[in-house]
């Protein structure tokens, strides 16, 4: 099958997608498609190699947000019926809200409208799916509670990115999730992968609950839940 994948700027669920979207790529052809923000969260999470590693030629592309301009022109393959899914996953809340109100201004936003004029098949994964409280994971941190000011700091001396401020924060934009840095810190004041709860927003949930009646999109929890599917 053709399966074209979005990733948006979800750290929640987003290993997870990785996962599964690699164990695709192994059957079938697998285009990859990420926003800007999707990029970003990728390398903070130390996951853009392994995307990127599944990618090659035409229908096994990486398309990025920044090299689609404004236009998109790649979602026109979507309306053509190149594609046999489109499955976006992790999906932000972001996303969602503008799926629901018919924005397509980003370049998974676009590329949803445009399966939807094409008639392919879209297959959802939100964050935010259900009121209350949810686990999450957290990309590398500097503790400052743990942080002893050490002159030099070897966790910013061992970072390959400069990502690192002495003191100060961890510079995520540059970061790009290698873990070196907890391995440096002799005093285990750098995390990764920390886990945190968070809660859902009432609109979020609601924006949810409204891609329940989308034509030609069906929703699920976990990425997982879509292996059946192929
Ligand atoms: C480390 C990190 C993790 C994030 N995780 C989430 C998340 O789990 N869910 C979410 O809705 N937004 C999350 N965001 C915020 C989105 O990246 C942001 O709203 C972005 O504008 C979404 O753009 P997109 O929907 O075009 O990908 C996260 C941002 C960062 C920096
Ligand atoms: S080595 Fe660790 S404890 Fe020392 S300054 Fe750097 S981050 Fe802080
Ligand atoms: S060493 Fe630098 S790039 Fe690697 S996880 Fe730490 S801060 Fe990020």
């Amino acid at each position: 099958m053709k399966i074209a994948w979005g990733i948006t700027g979800a750290g929640h669920l987003l290993e997870e997608s990785v996962n599964m979207l690699y164990e695709l790529s192994k059957d079938h052809e697998v285009t990859v498609l990420l926003s800007g923000a999707g990029e970003e969260v990728l390398k903070m999470y130390g996951l853009f190699n392994k995307v990127k590693s599944i990618t090659g030629g035409y229908y096994r592309e990486l398309v990025r947000e920044d090299d689609q301009r404004f236009s998109f022109p790649m979602t026109g393959r979507f309306s053509l019926g190149k594609y046999d899914v489109l499955v976006v996953s992790p999906t932000t809340s972001n996303t969602i809200g503008k799926i629901v109100n018919g924005i397509a201004d980003t370049l998974i936003t676009n590329a949803v409208a445009q399966a939807g004029k094409g008639g392919v098949k879209t297959c959802i994964i939100p964050v935010d799916l259900e009121s209350g409280a949810v686990e999450t994971v957290l990309p590398s941190k500097l503790e400052l509670a743990d942080c002893q000011n050490c002159q030099p700091c070897q966790a910013a001396a061992a970072c390959p990115e400069d990502a690192i401020n002495p003191g100060v924060e961890i510079d995520l934009l540059k970061c790009i999730g290698c873990g070196t840095c907890q391995i440096a810190c002799p005093y285990g004041a750098v995390t990764g992968g920390k886990r945190i709860t968070i809660h859902m927003r009432d609109i979020d949930i609601e924006n949810t609950h409204k891609l329940y009646d989308f034509d030609g999109v069906d929703v699920f929890g976990h990425p997982d839940e879509i292996s059946g599917m192929f």
